[in-house]
């Protein structure tokens, strides 16, 4: 029908680092149910997902493995196409960035972006995340460390090019001012408005130290920096520039549907793209919260460990996908943050599925079938009771539509379920036993059967965005198995008569909370024990690798420290006097930051014994301590000696 006109959703493109875990089909899994919703009432949709291949993270992730950057995001890629297969996702079009499709046109928009003179070359000095692909400036840091993932950050100090982001400040704080619509929720606006009114530096846009992304046509010694690469996806894939023909009628996109965290990307650097490429903006950036588990956001290295179970997968094998499915749309309000434990999906699962929806189904065609042959009957009688019901059900598709329209998933499904728990009060007040049993009756109980055949048509309809297979079950049953899915009816009450109901199985069977508990637990601990879900492994970015000689000419000794004091002309530095074996000797360390002097003495320590004696600050340090660096602060390395006697 497609009257409505265009509908253009979008999910981040995801990392093929390693597989997916529940936190990431929360956001598809919303997108999919937003544009089935709007598929069904009327809009012609593009439902857009896909993989964000390059960068630094993959290409040492893969050097780890020992294989091609481009091996190893095949084969991730091949399984989180299989996880949206299996989780039924409807998307139009999935786009990976290393295909040349993409490949060809983001190298097309950055020339535009260098044409209209917002590109030019310089040299980045700052700090860089890996695993976010992201640069920061040494007061944006949170506690030394990176404010979106809290993990350590790397100096980084190479030519590259830059665009000029601080540019589009003024035209950004304009777009959040007169357009609210652009970014929600308000708190994320609020957030991005102080974040541009601290200023905004000139972005770089390429890196040289790595190879592994899209060469910059001008200078090919640099590949794109990864953001702006996959932050065009949603253009790319839409044919821009050189097939327009989508692009002419999907853009600009209704709503780029991302996590908060990366609000940022979406709500300033990508606009500002636009803006310089001459482009349209998107209509509508939305960033919705984290799945936790236990505080943390649910991730990649966190999906190993614990007995909740993250992976998609295992779940969709115990519990199906619709069950899935309604768990994350029902459970998690848009925008904020949300708990995952599996008890708390288990209690979804049960009271609202198996109890609410199932019994329903279920105690329905069983009456027909018992009181009435199977077939669906007439109505011909009415009271309070029935209107109340049918009220109720001809009003909720409106009121589901009201919540979708602001994204309230989860009140949407309310909304449902307000209709499925009356229609369930509905049989104990009418209490149809009671009418079967006299004859009198019968048209009374022929009205009560068809009204609750009519309610849960209506439930098949609004169901259907979110949990498709199961509102098809429930047709099945229902005898609608020859009628298409339509949004319009479920506004009418009077559109079954003669229906054959057939009872299947039951649509969600009831769960033994506590048995699953224990069996989840199990598959949790065994998933951390064997390292499936892959715990997270970013390589360290180190300096240059040194040959077995090089090393071979260190001469390591255990010391212990006899005296440790300040260096008198230098804050930075500690003074230890160190016995190893029978020689006594000065050693100076840049510690005193992480160390008191006093904590330090008695520990053991693993001293670089030949190393060329130095100055420092007028004092002689022979010598050099070893210290780990965990990314923080200084840490001891432990000691190889025996407890006891120093040995040396
Ligand atoms: N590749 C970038 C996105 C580029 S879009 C042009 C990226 N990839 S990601 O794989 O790290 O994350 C993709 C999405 O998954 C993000 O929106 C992120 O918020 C979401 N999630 C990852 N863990 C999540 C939870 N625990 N909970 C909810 N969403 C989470 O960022």
């Amino acid at each position: 029908m497609n009257t409505k006109g265009t509908y253009y959703i979008t999910t981040p493109i995801y990392y093929p680092s390693s597989n997916l875990h529940i936190g990431h089909t929360y956001c598809t899994v919303m997108a999919d149910a937003m544009a089935r919703f709007k598929r069904l009432s009327g809009y012609d949709v593009r439902f857009l997902t896909g993989t964000d291949e390059h960068g630094q993270k993959i290409q040492t992730l893969a050097e780890t493995k020992g294989v091609s950057p481009q091996a190893y995001v095949d084969e991730v890629v091949d399984g989180i196409k299989k996880l949206w297969a299996t989780m039924e996702i409807s998307y139009d079009d999935f786009i990976r960035t290393t295909e040349p499709r993409h490949v060809e046109r983001v190298q097309k928009i950055f020339m535009k972006m260098y044409e209209n003179g917002d590109i030019y070359k310089g040299e980045y000095q700052g700090l860089y995340c890996t695993p976010c692909e992201s640069f920061w400036t040494e007061s944006q840091l949170v506690n030394g460390c990176c404010p979106d993932c809290g993990r350590p950050v790397t100096p980084a100090r190479e030519e590259a090019y830059f665009f000029k982001l601080s540019k589009y400040a003024d035209k950004l704080l304009e777009l959040f001012e007169t357009n609210p619509e652009f970014l929600q929720p308000e708190s994320r606006r609020n957030e991005m408005t102080s974040f541009v009114k601290q200023g905004l530096d000139d972005l770089c846009i390429s890196r040289s130290t790595f190879d592994w992304g899209i060469p910059v046509p001008i200078d090919e010694k640099h590949v794109i920096y990864v953001w702006l690469d996959a932050l065009t996806n949603y253009i790319t894939a839409l044919g821009y520039p050189d097939e327009p023909e989508l692009y002419e009628k999907y853009w600009p996109a209704d709503v780029h549907l991302v996590g908060k965290e990366i609000v940022r990307f979406h709500s300033i650097i990508w606009p500002a793209m636009l803006m310089s490429a001459g482009l349209p903006l998107p209509k509508k950036v939305l960033g919705h919260g984290w799945l936790l588990l236990g505080g943390e956001k649910v991730s990649k290295s966190k999906a190993a460990k614990g007995a909740d179970v993250v992976d998609p997968v295992v779940l969709i094998d115990r519990y199906g996908v619709d069950a899935l499915k309604y768990f994350l749309l029902r459970e998690y309000t848009f925008g904020q943050d949300g708990v995952f434990t599996n008890e708390v999906m288990l209690k979804r699962m049960n009271y609202d599925l198996a109890n609410d929806l199932g019994n329903l189904v279920s105690r329905t065609v069983s009456m027909i079938e018992k009181y009435n042959d199977g077939v669906v009957p007439e109505a011909t009688t009415n009271d309070v009771i029935d209107d109340d019901l049918r009220t109720i059900a001809v009003g909720a598709a409106k009121k589901v539509e009201e919540q979708m329209d602001k994204f309230a998933f989860n009140m949407a499904l309310e909304e449902i379920w307000i209709l499925v728990r009356r229609a369930n009060k509905y049989i104990d007040e009418k209490a149809p036993w009671v009418l079967a049993k006299d004859p009198e009756k019968k048209p009374e109980l022929d009205t009560v059967l068809k009204n609750l055949a009519e309610a849960i048509r209506i439930i098949s309809i609004l169901i259907y965005p979110f949990m498709h297979t199961t509102s098809k079950e429930i047709r099945k049953q229902m005898g609608l198995w020859y009628s298409d899915v339509v949004w319009e009816d479920a506004f009418e009450f009077e559109m079954m008569y003669g229906e054959q109901v057939k009872k299947g199985d039951p649509i969600f069977p009831r769960l033994d909370i506590e048995k699953e508990l224990a069996e989840l637990a199990k598959l949790g601990e065994k998933a951390a024990g064997a390292g499936s879900g892959e715990p997270e492994s970013i390589p360290l970015e180190l300096k240059p690798e040194i040959e077995y000689d090089d090393f071979a000419k260190i001469d390591f000794r255990v010391g212990l420290i006899e005296k440790a004091e300040k260096h008198p002309k230098a804050d930075k530095l500690l003074v230890f006097q160190i016995k190893m074996g029978t020689e006594r000797r000065q050693v100076i360390s840049g510690v005193a930051e992480d160390f008191k002097p006093e904590e330090m003495v008695g520990q053991k320590v693993i001293v670089v014994a030949n190393l060329k004696p130095r100055q420092l600050r007028g004092m002689e340090s022979k010598g050099m301590l070893l210290f780990a660096d965990n990314g923080k602060r200084c840490e001891i390395v432990t000691t190889v000696a025996p407890d006891g006697e120093v040995v040396s």
